[in-house]
């Protein structure tokens, strides 16, 4: 096993937290539950299915998670899902906003419905999450943490995915403004911006097999590979424990060098061959000359 496989914090190096993880039944949040746990928290999962929850906690830890069903859009049944948390573990002092919205389409395409249901899953959810932790901890004197899932393109914007873009920054300028507001009170809150990792969930919505098929997304990424679970989950980890205890309204990118091979104007020329680069160097050694 390489060492990006393995889990890098010592163990338990959660062991004083509880940390909530929304959309934590599947994908990329059930694979940070696992770590957590393996760290020593204590995780309560929600999500709309609770099948999805039930299967995880089996799965996991039978007594170390607490499954509840909770829609992060209605601001009444995420103040109804924290107090259980509190009820259930006595606290709850971190909070994940992993839960999302997404699939990809010509924003043309997309109703007023189809748009507003990926703003209000994302920055309505995140938002009414860390409103009623936030308003909790200060309230109780809890120095809580708060690590916000979004994505490299919250800060590029990207078109086919406007909805997700317009509500992952939004979550982004939370992360920051947050950050310096509720500093006092001992918070902190960081973000991830994760490239292309790999779950059922995404891939069905934003690769689907006809398009994969297509464009080559490993590519797309200098080096060559998707994130793997484990590599994404130790970042999370490290922003969760207190060994991050000075890193506050920062945004960690783990995406491969994904987006700057995007952004650099000539990074496309990594196709030219190396017959090509000698007949270009020619061609611009002799122009040089001439002007
Ligand atoms: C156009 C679409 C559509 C599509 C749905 N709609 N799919 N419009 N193209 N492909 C429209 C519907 O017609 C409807 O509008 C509206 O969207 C809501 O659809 P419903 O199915 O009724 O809603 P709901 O059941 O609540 O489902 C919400 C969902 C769904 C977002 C559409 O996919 C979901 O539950 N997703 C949760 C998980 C998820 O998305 N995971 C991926 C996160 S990945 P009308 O007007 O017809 O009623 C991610 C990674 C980013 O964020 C970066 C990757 C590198
Ligand atoms: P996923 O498995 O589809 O996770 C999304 C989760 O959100 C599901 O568990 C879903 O559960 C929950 N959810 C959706 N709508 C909800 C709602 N209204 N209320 C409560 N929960 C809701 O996808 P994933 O790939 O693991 O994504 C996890 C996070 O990583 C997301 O924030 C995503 O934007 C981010 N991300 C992923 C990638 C990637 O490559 N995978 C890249 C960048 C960013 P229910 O359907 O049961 O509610």
């Amino acid at each position: 096993m390489n060492l990006h496989q393995e889990s890098m914090l010592k163990e338990g190096s959660l062991s004083n937290k509880v940390i909530w993880v929304t959309g934590g039944g599947t994908g990329l949040g059930k694979s940070m539950v696992k770590t957590f746990i393996s760290l020593g928290a204590k995780v309560a999962i929600s999500g709309r299915r609770f099948e999805k929850l039930e299967e995880a906690q089996k799965e996991i830890s039978e007594d170390k998670i607490f499954p509840v069903v909770c829609d992060v859009r209605e601001s009444g049944q995420v103040e109804k899902a924290l107090n259980q948390i509190i009820e259930h573990f006595g606290t709850c002092n971190g909070l994940v906003n992993n839960a999302a919205g997404n699939f990809i389409s010509p924003t043309e395409r997309l109703s007023h419905r189809a748009f507003d249901i990926i703003l209000d899953i994302v920055l309505k959810g995140s938002k009414n999450c860390t409103l009623s932790c936030g308003k909790y901890w200060i309230k109780n004197d809890i120095p809580g943490y708060v690590l916000n899932i979004v994505t490299t393109y919250a800060s590029t914007g990207s078109g086919y995915v406007v909805p997700s873009a317009m509500a992952k920054a939004g979550v982004l300028v939370m992360t920051r403004s947050l950050a310096v507001e509720w500093a006092k009170y001992g918070q902190r809150h960081n973000a991830i911006a994760p490239g292309p990792f790999p779950t059922k969930g995404a891939w069905d919505r934003l690769f689907p097999k006809e398009m994969s098929e297509k464009v080559n997304l490993e590519n797309r990424i200098p080096l060559k590979r998707m994130g793997e679970h484990m590599e994404l989950t130790n970042l999370a980890s490290y922003l969760m424990s207190d060994y991050s205890s000075y890193i506050n309204g920062e945004v960690v990118t783990i995406d491969g060098g994904e987006w700057l091979q995007g952004a650099g104007q000539f990074n496309q020329m990594e196709a030219i061959s190396k017959e090509e680069w000698d007949m270009l160097e020619k061609v611009i050694r002799s122009n040089q000359k001439k002007s």
